[in-house]
């Protein structure tokens, strides 16, 4: 059969004619075909799901309340276009009451997303031009820095490591990088490491933002799933406002994953821009799913409910790696625990696996163990275990904790 024509019209930026021909296969991919082929090997069998990337649970039963009363209402109908005030003004309060950020105009400083993966990449149409460089931590979330190369635009990592708390070293940027560097992406509390921002490690971004005149662009997608303390937004660091923004979900702190509802806020312009591109790109996230999310960002007993769950799941998690030999120790936030990953393992007949890589070691615990995790190969080989297993009560939570330590009972592994 002879190729279609359609096959010669993709774009570069996606791999041109070439496009779909040599489709290397993605972790993630990697990471679902072996579930699916661990399932078939042994039927029937629990595949303990310590991989996926969101919550187990439903949204509060307030907030589907919430959202079957708006959907009645037909004023909430039509296209939302850059939305109405409820979730301006129930952002600001949320700023204030829960991240201690005061004097956050909602009219002109917030704009909702439909989730921080559409705006991170709405916002690089906003900043980039071809050459320009994005400075992006690593491991880390992708979106940001795939679109702006999708302008012609040029990504620098700055390697997250376990001896600098997992905060990028900001002196380490090559000049020729700094110099053509718009942007800086930042994602605290962590995904994958769990890692936490320190108030200095902020008022140091904000000078070294001012010096190099570059827009932070703040991912706060797990910023209230704290442990310890209170949520630290980028935003309450002084000066903050003037260089960037933050940018916050409904997503992980309210179970709301499939909602897609958020908010970007901070720098007036910033926020313009994004509206602006915003605007030619969607129609706005229906009102009802806003005034809902709304409802959430006003009771953030919610969310404190949630990181309640996470933490004390965490605690188990952690002392179940430790006894493997994992070097496990529990994060202040996020429901993430990165953890070094083994070098080998020692197998109850004798027989002793080498492990070249974190990929390895997940597609082994996937297929002999029936237990999924993510592989992070970017900044030492790492794996990613998350605390959104599917268990539906605390007894539930130490059934397949006390499941995980028994798979891995039988083998020693080495590190
Ligand atoms: C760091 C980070 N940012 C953003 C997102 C996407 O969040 P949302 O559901 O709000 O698009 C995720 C989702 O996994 C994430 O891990």
């Amino acid at each position: 059969m002879s190729e279609s024509y359609i096959q010669n019209l993709f774009a570069e930026r996606i791999g041109g004619k070439n496009y779909g021909k040599f489709a290397a296969l993605y972790k993630f991919e990697k990471i679902k075909r072996a579930k699916r082929a661990a399932l078939a090997a042994h039927p029937g069998a629990e595949i303990l799901d310590l991989g996926v990337g969101e919550p187990d649970e439903m949204a509060a039963p307030e907030a589907v309340a919430k959202l079957e009363q708006e959907a009645r209402r037909p004023e909430n109908r039509g296209y939302a276009d850059n939305g109405d005030h409820v979730l301006k003004d129930a952002a600001a309060r949320y700023l204030e009451k829960v991240c201690g950020v005061s004097g956050i105009n909602p009219e002109t400083q917030i704009m909702h997303s439909i989730g921080s993966k559409a705006a991170l990449s709405i916002l690089p149409a906003a900043l980039i031009n071809p050459g320009d460089v994005v400075l992006m931590t690593t491991p880390g979330y992708a979106v940001f820095g795939v679109h702006a190369r999708y302008y012609g635009g040029r990504v620098h990592n700055l390697p997250l490591v376990a001896p600098r708390r997992f905060l990028p070293d900001l002196s380490s940027i090559p000049p020729e990088f700094l110099g053509k560097a718009k942007a800086l992406v930042l994602n605290y509390p962590n995904n994958p490491t769990g890692a936490g921002a320190t108030p200095e490690f902020f008022a140091q971004v904000v000078a070294f933002a001012k010096e190099n005149r570059l827009a932070v662009i703040h991912d706060a997608a797990y910023a209230a799933l704290v442990f310890e303390g209170k949520p630290l937004s980028f935003l309450a660091a002084p000066g903050a406002r003037e260089v960037g923004v933050e940018l916050h979900s409904a997503s992980k702190s309210f179970n709301m994953t499939g909602w897609r509802c958020g908010f970007v806020a901070g720098n007036e312009l910033l926020v313009r821009a994004y509206g602006d591109v915003k605007d030619n790109t969607d129609s706005g996230q229906f009102l009802a799913i806003q005034h809902a999310a709304a409802y959430c960002f006003d009771h953030p007993e919610i969310t404190a409910r949630i990181a309640a769950k996470y933490s004390r799941r965490m605690s188990g998690l952690v002392e179940v790696l430790k006894k493997s030999g994992f070097n496990a120790v529990k994060p202040k936030g996020s429901f993430f625990l990165y953890v070094p990953a083994p070098k080998a393992a020692v197998l109850s007949s004798g027989r002793r696996l080498e492990f070249r890589d974190a990929e390895e070691v997940s597609q082994w615990l996937i297929t002999e163990k029936l237990i999924s995790t993510v592989p992070w190969d970017d900044a030492g080989a790492c794996l990613r275990w998350s605390v959104t297993f599917a268990a539906k009560d605390p007894p539930d939570e130490e059934r397949v904790l006390r499941e995980v330590a028994s798979r891995l009972g039988d083998v020693t592994l080495e590190f």
